[in-house]
């Protein structure tokens, strides 16, 4: 059985086939509606953390593709609380088709799928946002008609989005930079992590760990950024916000990048900390089509793994 817990896990290959699936999805849903693949079909979607674009994504996903979504938030099921994390896959298992988790610890979406009797999905965990990568590459491909030898430069905390990112460019070639204060680095894992995920696909990765950002940023086709304080991460809100304040994503920042340069943000944007009003709203700015395309590439993991 097939999961979407890591980026990792996926070939290039595979990957490449998700995305042109998520291209042909998104063209069809214009052109008049999708096919109803998931027809009678049901995805369970535990949430422990809120969602605006992860929730809404699928749920809307699952209903274009003919089937449905029930929402279990964080009240509802107590997952490793009120019930141990074994049981509530294999009970899930029995009324639905596939499971979609956004969870603080990732060895619990991990427990979900050793459990499950169906595909589980990773909707963000503290360690990794797949969909959320398969989107962004999704964008950089329509807007570039390309990734390999693309230079993407990460701003900020080196947290679950920017490993996925990097994973993702890993996967297709492009040369992921990332500018982090001290104590907020990409995990020196994930930088191993991508030297074999590089290797394999031979397209040429390259992961640089810098200080500057100016430095990270300089000709760069791509500017990232996320926010400094990530949901479970309340408590150390001052001391994240004190320390990435060289960090923001402004337009000071955006003139060393290539003139051609978009700017990505996974949203939710914390507006006037690491990103402008100036750069988010501004000519550069992808950010609103980058969400759209949550929406083709939820429905293209959906129709891989449920069909
Ligand atoms: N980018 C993203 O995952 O947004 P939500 O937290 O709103 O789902
Ligand atoms: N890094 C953020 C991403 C939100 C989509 C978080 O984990 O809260």
């Amino acid at each position: 059985m097939k999961h979407f817990l890591s980026l990792a896990d996926w070939s290039a290959d595979e990957l490449r086939q998700l995305l042109e699936s998520a291209v042909q999805l998104k063209q069809a849903w214009k052109a008049g509606g999708n096919q109803p693949v998931l027809a009678n079909k049901l995805l369970a979607m535990v949430f422990q953390k809120p969602s605006l674009r992860t929730r809404v994504s699928f749920e809307v996903g699952m209903k274009h593709l003919g089937g449905d979504a029930l929402m279990l938030g964080p009240d509802e099921i107590g997952l490793g609380k009120r019930e141990s994390i074994a049981d509530v896959a294999r009970v899930l298992s029995g009324y639905v088709q596939g499971i979609m988790a956004r969870v603080f610890d990732h060895d619990h979406v991990v427990q979900l799928a050793q459990w499950a009797s169906v595909p589980v999905i990773n909707g963000l965990s503290d360690a990794e946002h797949p969909c959320q990568a398969l989107a962004d590459t999704l964008t950089i491909y329509e807007k570039f008609g390309r990734m390999a030898g693309l230079r993407v430069a990460y701003i900020g905390d080196g947290n679950n989005v920017a490993v996925s990112l990097a994973q993702a460019c890993a996967h297709f070639g492009m040369h992921f930079v990332i500018a982090s204060p001290e104590g907020y680095e990409l995990p020196t894992a994930a930088v191993s992590q991508f030297e074999t995920l590089a290797a394999r696909s031979e397209e040429g990765a390259t992961i640089t760990r810098l200080r500057r950002p100016e430095e990270a940023a300089a000709g760069a086709h791509v500017i990232y950024t996320d926010t400094w304080v990530s949901m479970g991460q309340e408590a150390q809100s001052a001391a994240r916000v004190a320390v990435m304040q060289p960090y923001q994503v402004n337009a000071a920042l955006l003139k060393h990048a290539d003139s051609d340069a978009i700017v990505l943000h996974c949203l939710p944007a914390h507006r006037g900390q690491e990103i402008t009003d100036e750069v988010a709203d501004g000519p550069h700015s992808a950010i609103f089509p980058q969400a759209e395309n949550r929406l083709p590439a939820q429905k293209a993991i959906l129709a891989q793994l449920m069909v």
